[in-house]
């Protein structure tokens, strides 16, 4: 199938893979099973596959700072959200004997994303952090997942081939033959509900600090380099937009200016990636991993606690894979 790197892993074929609960706060979510509530407005995902219900209803979570900014008004908490706890949340986890526990929650909704891992460390449930907000880069948190001897996934998803991966792999495929990034920028527009989040600086301050750091790693300096969300454009939808600017020094000082627009299909593109993340949380976990699962972590996320150039963090990643292969 296109996009899949992997149809296999450890043992573990895509379609492996089972729902087994799901928590969300929206009340025209909770209720619902899971295959319908992640093509129900203010979604604006497309469906792509006709899937059989799951069984597996929504649930509603603790709101925390779930919602906030220009997702007030969109998306309206389910009233049991403001009265369930978080230790609810790990039992659940628990009973239902989830190995794999997948944050999807907005960027910005750092309390939440922070107690999502609080409690899979509770269940003893490996996690994946697909937020910005910091959990691998918590201190406290990640000695917790190692302490609870729990396997650590993030922080902040890659998309499956997005503008981040884009731009570090330019801008190594440039030094790579000796030039030098002298400016850039990554702009980024989309109409789904995450950019609307987005929008709000305040909420997006995550996603800013996570890109430049993963364009840090890629070897310049992206201090003051703008890459971020850069708008919300409703008629998009789904549909998320990158304008990459690179203006670079070449031979005897020669000027070389890479223009790129690059649209995608947002949602299915983080699906390529989660696939290998939450299969791989899996077997670090029957490995008994304790804490974040660096190998791969530079080439599955953003802003993984040890960043690296896309040759160097594609190459660890296809070494763990190799490395947990089965007959
Ligand atoms: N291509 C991608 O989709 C992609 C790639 C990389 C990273 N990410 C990151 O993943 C996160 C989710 O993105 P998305 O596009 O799925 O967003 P989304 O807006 O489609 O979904 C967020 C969901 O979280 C729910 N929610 C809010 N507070 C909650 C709480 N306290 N408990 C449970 N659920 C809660 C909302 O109701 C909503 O259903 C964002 O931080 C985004 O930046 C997404």
């Amino acid at each position: 199938m296109n996009g899949i790197m992997y149809p296999r892993i450890g043992g573990y074929w895509v379609n492996d893979m089972r729902f087994v609960a799901a928590f969300d706060v929206d009340r025209r979510k909770v209720g619902l099973d899971v295959v319908k509530a992640i093509i129900t407005p203010p979604v604006a995902a497309v469906l792509h596959v006709d899937v059989e219900p799951t069984g597996v209803l929504v649930e509603p979570g603790p709101l925390f700072d779930g919602i906030g900014g220009n997702l007030d008004g969109v998306i309206e908490p389910h009233p049991t959200s403001r009265e369930v706890t978080i230790d609810q949340v790990a039992d659940r986890l628990a009973a239902v004997g989830a190995d794999v526990l997948v944050c999807l929650l907005p960027t910005g909704a750092t309390n939440a994303v922070q107690a999502y891992a609080r409690a899979a460390v509770k269940a003893g449930v490996a996690f994946v952090n697909a937020t910005p907000e910091p959990v691998a880069h918590d201190p406290e948190i990640a000695a917790a997942f190692v302490s609870g001897g729990v396997p650590l996934l993030g922080d902040d998803l890659r998309s499956h081939l997005g503008a981040t991966t884009l731009h570090t792999a330019l801008i190594e495929l440039l030094q790579s033959r000796g030039l030098a990034v002298v400016n850039t920028y990554q702009l980024n527009v989309g109409g789904n509900t995450d950019f609307l989040n987005l929008s709000d600086p305040r909420r997006a301050a995550g996603k800013v600090w996570t890109k430049r750091n993963a364009l840090s790693a890629a070897g310049i300096d992206a201090t003051t380099v703008s890459a971020g969300p850069n708008g919300f454009v409703e008629y998009l939808g789904d549909e998320k937009a990158c304008f990459i600017r690179i203006e670079a020094a070449s031979v005897l000082d020669s000027n070389l200016v890479l223009d790129i627009r690059m649209q995608v299909e947002d949602s299915p593109n983080a699906a390529g990636v989660l696939v290998n993340a939450v299969r791989i949380a899996k077997i670090a976990a029957e490995q008994g991993h304790a804490g974040s699962v660096d190998d791969v972590c530079a080439f599955l996320f953003k802003n993984p606690p040890e960043g690296a150039p896309e040759s160097v963090g594609i190459r660890k990643f296809r070494d763990y894979i190799d490395s947990v292969a089965r007959d």
